[in-house]
């Protein structure tokens, strides 16, 4: 399918192209970012840029939307803009996207592919409710994503409730997100907006599509999010309070946990991996950047403890996005 992405030049974009270089059902053709690096090389910009997208042109975002001749679009644009510019794209062509600006609307599934595949159904409702061709897809915020991933396989065991303390990576904030200054040498317990998300993302993924609208999950839910000095790869330390918290059967769960291998996904990655002690530097390449390290299981209280680690512009971002669409293809969504 030929393909555009929209904020190419972006932390995330630049995963976004580097992911789909040489995939066999995506094919990118225009490269998107502001009028800043309209008209540029991809390689000027972007050093490390694959040698296939080196020479291709940057094309402004006015520019793409006055002829947005493609058949799916990936987004990476920053919320500011997002909301706009998909819903008049979405309107004729397919949009996954990273951006936060539909995520809380009722017929928009926050999708992540190995947790609440069913919520794709959704798409045809938000068709038929907008009247559009196309539709929007979103990610979760990349800290829920890697957080909904490894409560995924604890669902069987009855999630009453859940505490969790993230350590986010500076590259969770942007390229201009945050200065180095502020973050060396320290750790901010603080990212404007990221708690609520990872409440109410979490609750919409694992709810429950009843009349064509999603009844969110009625578990306890609070998180405190701070971001650390480092580069890529979030860890988050999760307290799960559960119905049956059988130790050795749940970690036979996050053992057998591979919902998707049967569709044969180009991106499909085994989604969790077990490490003694899950670290940034270590661990976030795993399965391409889409793997969760989980590690440090034990019991506590009235439940478990663990700590979850992944790629935050991976599978919290390009790679999540990228796996939505494949799923969303192998259903004969797309096509
Ligand atoms: N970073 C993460 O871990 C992460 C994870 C999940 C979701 N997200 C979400 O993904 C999106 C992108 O995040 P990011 O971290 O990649 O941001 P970023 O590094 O700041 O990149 C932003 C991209 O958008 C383009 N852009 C900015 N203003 C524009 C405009 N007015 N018109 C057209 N293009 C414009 C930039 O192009 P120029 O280079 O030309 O300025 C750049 O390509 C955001 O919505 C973010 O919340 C990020």
């Amino acid at each position: 399918m030929r393909t555009a992405v929209l904020g190419a030049t972006g932390l995330v974009g630049r995963e976004f192209v580097a992911l789909l270089q040489n995939h066999p059902w995506f094919e990118v053709e225009t490269l998107v970012a502001s009028e800043r690096s309209a008209g540029r090389k991809y390689g000027e910009l972007v050093e490390d840029s694959p040698p296939e997208f080196a020479d291709m042109e940057l094309t402004s975002l006015e520019e793409f939307l006055r002829n947005p001749d493609v058949e799916l679009v990936f987004s990476a644009l920053p919320a500011s803009i997002a909301g706009r510019v998909e819903e008049k794209l979405a309107r004729r062509i397919p949009v996954f996207t990273n951006a936060r600006s539909h995520r809380y609307e009722d017929d928009v599934p926050i999708l992540v592919p190995e947790v609440n595949e069913k919520h794709l159904a959704l798409v045809e409702t938000q068709k038929r409710n907008r009247g559009w061709g196309g539709f929007i897809v979103a990610n979760p915020n990349c800290s829920t994503a890697i957080l909904a991933l490894s409560l995924a396989p604890l669902r069987e065991f009855g999630i009453r409730k859940i505490r969790v303390a993230t350590m986010q990576a500076v590259s969770g904030a942007g390229f201009s997100g945050l200065s180095a200054f502020a973050i060396q040498d320290n750790v901010i317990p603080l990212i404007e907006g990221e708690e609520w998300k990872i409440e109410n993302e979490s609750r919409k993924i694992f709810g429950e599509i009843i009349d064509g609208k999603i009844k969110p999950a009625e578990f306890g839910i609070s998180a405190i999010a701070a971001r650390v000095p480092v580069l890529h790869g979030h860890t988050e330390a999760v307290f799960v309070e559960l119905e049956n918290p059988d130790i050795s059967e749940i970690k036979k769960a996050f053992e057998r946990f591979d919902p998707l291998r049967a569709y044969r996904l180009p991106s499909y990655e085994k989604p969790i991996a077990y490490s003694e002690v899950p670290q940034p530097r270590l661990h976030r390449d795993r399965g391409r950047g889409l793997t969760v390290t989980v590690g440090r299981v034990e019991n506590a209280d009235s439940g478990i403890k663990y700590v979850a680690l992944g790629h935050n512009l991976v599978r919290g971002a390009a790679g999540g996005s990228i796996l939505n669409a494949e799923l969303a293809y192998a259903l004969r969504i797309l096509h």
